[in-house]
């Protein structure tokens, strides 16, 4: 089992490329199945979670060519299944975008039914009822989500929360509908966006996406395109917020500032300088940062991709913090391993109280979840000793290469698998 074996105390310093987005990916790289032409994609990020969105869409009989690490090539002429399994569902909830792509196209669709995880119990009844309101029968039978329409009409919908998932899964299906649907209270995350534009450069209809109101004039069928993912703005404000709690200098490049206002907004807040060009923003922490209140709410308000992170700060800034998660009911879990490194914390609900100390002491913590995984990193950076954690695999879902970026910030950070390389790593830095 791989673990981060970390030995802080040096501010970060230096520049780092962001990568495209992996949520806007998952839900592009479903879309891309929804022609028979073939699709490239560039700026695919080479994480876990892309990968097996792939290998899911190659199962169905899609063909999947890897140009580099970053492009892919794909033909959906060559699907003949039209049923995503439990494996691929279990490792990525993300596959279900498969049953709007399938059920667009196809007019039916089977796709196991996801089970909670980490960070809550996460419920699709609105991507279910997107589906049933466009004309589909959607059943639940033995664990698999099964829909099929003979005919998908649009429709005028009014989502009963704001849900990116289902956003984007319903927007793929009634791209190809009968009709014109009209979404209301969507989600407006820049993934939302780029999916939608990739649809559009594939010749969809998608009026909208971006604002609370999205209109969609199905068409008949969808054709080749080349397109570029957007950067991850989490990916880009995982490495701010690092900066941040080293007290360092670090630049993000290849981002887009606009979608960081909330995070350079709260950055600002808790006492760092920012310095933002057309595609890269600095962050400059030079003192002790101080404490602040922060809500999650879905785009533009601050993200919850983005709590772990921000609460790593507050746990080391001055005075008394709040933060509330609005969004998933389990994401503080994060802030006990964090009270294992000296953070001062109380849980009430989906409040938290923060207490800032001035140091943490390393230890050995456990990941947890890819966002909680990435900011319990950032808090290792920050500790004098030595802090290793486990269950790296959740961050390797959604960050690629991280730990050799941030060695090229100059943190001492290293992937590794055995007890004698722990004890390598310790001889080395002692
Ligand atoms: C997406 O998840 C992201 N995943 C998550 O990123 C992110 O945390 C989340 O949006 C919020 O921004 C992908 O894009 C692949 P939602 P998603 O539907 O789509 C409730 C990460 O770390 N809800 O916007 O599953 C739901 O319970 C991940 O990269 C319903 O009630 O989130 C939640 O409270 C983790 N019924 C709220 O809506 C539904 O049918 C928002 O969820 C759907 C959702």
């Amino acid at each position: 089992m791989e673990q981060y074996i970390i030995k802080g105390g040096n501010p970060l310093v230096g520049e780092v490329e962001i990568g495209g987005a992996k949520n806007a990916a998952l839900g592009i790289l479903a879309a891309a199945i929804m022609t028979d032409e073939t699709v490239l994609i560039d700026n695919m990020p080479d994480v876990n979670d892309t990968n097996v969105m792939l290998e899911a869409i190659a199962g169905i009989g899609a063909t999947v060519q890897r140009v580099d690490r970053h492009t892919v090539k794909i033909n959906g002429s060559t699907i003949r299944d039209l049923n995503i399994e439990y494996d691929y569902i279990k490792k990525i909830r993300a596959s279900y975008y498969l049953l709007g792509a399938l059920l667009g196209k196809y007019r039916r669709a089977e796709v196991a039914l996801p089970g909670g995880c980490n960070i809550g119990s996460r419920p699709i009844d609105q991507h279910l009822k997107g589906f049933r309101a466009l004309g589909a029968d959607v059943d639940i039978e033995r664990g698999k989500i099964v829909a099929e329409a003979d005919h998908l009409r649009g429709t005028h919908l009014y989502f009963d929360v704001v849900t990116v998932g289902a956003t984007i899964n319903v927007m793929m299906a009634a791209a190809m509908a009968d009709g014109v649907t009209i979404m209301e209270n969507v989600a407006k995350e820049p993934h939302v966006v780029d999916v939608a534009n990739f649809l559009n450069s594939m010749g969809a209809n998608i009026r909208g996406a971006g604002t609370d109101v999205i209109r969609i004039r199905g068409v008949r069928s969808l054709h080749k395109t080349e397109y570029s993912i957007i950067p991850d703005q989490i990916e880009a404000g995982t490495f701010m917020f690092a900066a941040a709690v080293t007290r360092g200098d670090v630049t993000v490049k290849n981002v887009i500032p606009k979608h960081l206002d909330a995070t350079i907004s709260k950055l600002i807040d808790i006492g760092c300088e920012i310095q933002e060009s057309d595609d890269a923003v600095r962050v400059v922490a030079n003192k002790r940062l101080h404490c602040t209140h922060v809500k999650t709410l879905p785009y533009p308000g601050y993200p919850t991709d983005m709590q772990p992170q921000i609460g790593v700060a507050l746990a080391l800034a001055k005075g008394t913090s709040t933060i509330t998660e609005s969004i998933f009911e389990n994401r503080f879990k994060y802030l006990d391993e964090l009270a294992r490194m000296g953070a001062n914390i109380k849980i009430e609900g989906n409040s938290a109280t923060i207490e800032g100390v001035k140091k943490f002491s390393g230890a050995r913590i456990s990941a947890l979840d890819l966002r909680a995984g990435a900011a319990l990193c950032i808090a290792g950076l920050a500790t004098d000793g030595i802090t290793i954690i486990d269950d790296i695999k959740y961050i390797q879902r959604g960050y690629e290469r991280f730990e050799e970026k941030l060695q090229s910030l100059g943190g001492v950070i290293e992937r590794v698998a055995s007890e004698k390389e722990i004890q390598k790593f310790r001889l080395k830095v002692s």
